[in-house]
């Protein structure tokens, strides 16, 4: 099979906003505890943050982490995860039914990201709680002192303001499984009373309202219609969430739910753009897609093990196990991104730790990166600067959930320093190689400084604890610059290629 591209220096999408390779650490299976944190573990530092998980999320750039949740955050009380350790209350997690023990709160989170480099993103709980308790949670973090609030904060060891820049209006308001679930309606004046309360507070900050929990909810897209007109001037993104599996076993279908992501932002824009007409207004609200991955290898044997265990303390949670297959697939989701990098301006890769997580930790034992970890490390450490548009024309195929899904899926970003060029390329074909040729115009004298892959004869291998290095990215050679300035090569079937040209 033959594929041939174009793109051209000048041909811009969008500056990409580094946020889109963020992910979510939520209190939930073993995610923050024997996650995160371990006192105790030979890794752990003074605090009980694991020093080998805080390497690896060093080691991604990670740009920002939303917390604490996801579905738990509707029945949190922040407040008990403050103050001295032994006086914070075990709680019931209605979401998960599991104990909280309360061990770590927000006042932890900040200083685990403080140590893992990363901008903290603050959910909060517009469930069972509401804008008293929003707004007492935003003094606590970000008032200097001289308040009930901001004093409590300084008396419990803190007195710089965490200085949190970035608020989540609640969590997937529109899912009925929510804890306080509302009606879109309910939910959009709610939303708004908030956000306004919070740029009173400080008119910098910024919010994002709940989209849909996926776009097969009966109420998509006209939830974000309704949540948009009552907050469309108070707001600055909509949050939408999507996990993706292969049900099926048919790789190429499984591929192909990439366009399923991107006919989503492409519908929410478009809800988006008639609201901002429908007010004459000048702002322009963004998408903050906050929770999204594969999920579906142990999606249902979880499920029942919920609804039949006894409020177990941190049990393992959706510890998905990811395979290459995974790998090059989430390569493609974040090319969307890329591509759609016009709309999207945050991105969370749900989730970070133990739960469906490029990073597993055994507890009292080593941690160890997943096959995802590779595709979203590298778009996140080359994939900052401005999205080019590449024009490319491929070989098809048809499938259940589409027709004519290129072979090919490429992105190109043209790096902050001007100069250099990531390419992230995938072959979706799972028998055949693929010849590839990209004029790259406005790069002529460019060379291939790095070329990075993800292949193997078997889709279905992955990592484990014992073989931590079955799916790590091997060295490409079969990629060039020729005199004319066309890069050229072959991509193997069933693979993931980082290309860096300077
Ligand atoms: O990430 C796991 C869960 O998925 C989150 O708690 C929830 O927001 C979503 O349904």
């Amino acid at each position: 099979m033959r594929a041939k591209a174009t793109l051209n220096r000048e041909y811009t999408i969008s500056t990409v906003d580094k946020r889109v390779y963020g992910s979510f650490l939520e209190h939930m299976g073993r995610a923050v505890y024997t996650g995160i944190y371990e006192p105790g573990h030979e890794k752990a530092d003074a605090d009980g943050f694991r020093s080998d998980v805080l390497e690896m999320v060093r080691d991604l750039d990670m740009p920002i982490v939303r917390y604490p949740g996801g579905n738990f955050v509707s029945a949190y009380r922040w407040e008990d995860g403050i103050g001295p350790r032994e006086e914070r209350p075990v709680r019931l997690d209605l979401a998960w039914r599991t104990r909280e023990t309360n061990q770590v709160g927000v006042n932890e989170f900040a200083d685990w990201a403080k140590r893992a480099g990363t901008e903290m993103m603050l959910a909060m709980n517009l469930g069972s709680r509401g804008l008293d308790d929003a707004r007492n949670f935003l003094e606590y973090c970000n008032h200097p002192g001289g308040t009930y609030w901001s004093d409590l904060r300084a008396k419990h060891g803190y007195k710089d303001p965490h200085n949190v820049r970035i608020w989540c209006l609640g969590n997937e308001m529109d899912g009925p499984w929510q804890v306080g679930h509302k009606s879109a309606a309910e939910y959009g004046h709610l939303a708004n009373e908030v956000s306004k309360a919070f740029k009173y507070f400080d008119k910098t900050l910024e919010t994002v309202v709940c989209g849909s929990s996926n776009d097969k909810m009966k109420t998509y897209p006209e939830w974000e219609a309704t949540v948009l007109d009552a907050s469309y001037d108070s707001v600055d993104y909509i949050s939408l969430h999507k996990y993706f599996g292969n049900e099926e076993q048919d790789t190429l279908n499984y591929y192909a739910k990439a366009i399923d992501l991107d006919r989503y932002i492409v519908t929410i824009g478009g809800v988006i753009d008639y609201i901002k007409a429908k007010k004459r207004s000048k702002r322009d609200v963004k998408i903050c897609f906050d929770e999204w991955n594969v999920w579906y290898h142990d999606r249902k044997q979880d499920g029942e093990r919920i609804a039949s265990w006894d409020w177990p303390e941190a049990p393992p949670l959706l510890e998905e196990l990811y395979n290459l297959e995974d790998a090059i697939f989430v390569g493609s989701l974040l090319n969307v991104f890329i591509r759609r990098s016009d709309r999207v301006k945050i991105a969370c890769m749900a989730q970070l730790v133990n739960v469906i997580a490029p990073i597993l930790t055994k507890a009292g034992g080593p941690a160890w990166r997943q096959s995802i970890y590779y595709p979203l490390q590298y778009a996140s450490k080359y994939g900052r600067g401005t999205a080019l548009n590449v024009v490319a024309s491929s070989p098809t195929y048809d499938c259940e959930v589409a027709q004519d899904v290129p072979y090919l899926d490429l992105s190109a970003v043209l790096q902050e320093d001007g100069k250099s060029l990531a390419i992230f390329a995938i072959n979706r074909s799972i028998d055949e190689p693929l010849d590839l040729t990209i004029d790259l115009q406005g790069f002529k004298r460019a060379k291939v400084v790095q070329h990075q892959m993800l292949e193997g004869e078997d889709l279905k291998a992955r990592n484990s604890v014992d073989d931590q290095s079955r799916i790590v990215p091997k060295a490409g050679k079969a990629l060039a610059v020729d005199d004319a300035g066309t890069l050229v090569g072959t991509l193997p079937p069933r693979s993931y290629h980082f290309v860096l040209l300077s």
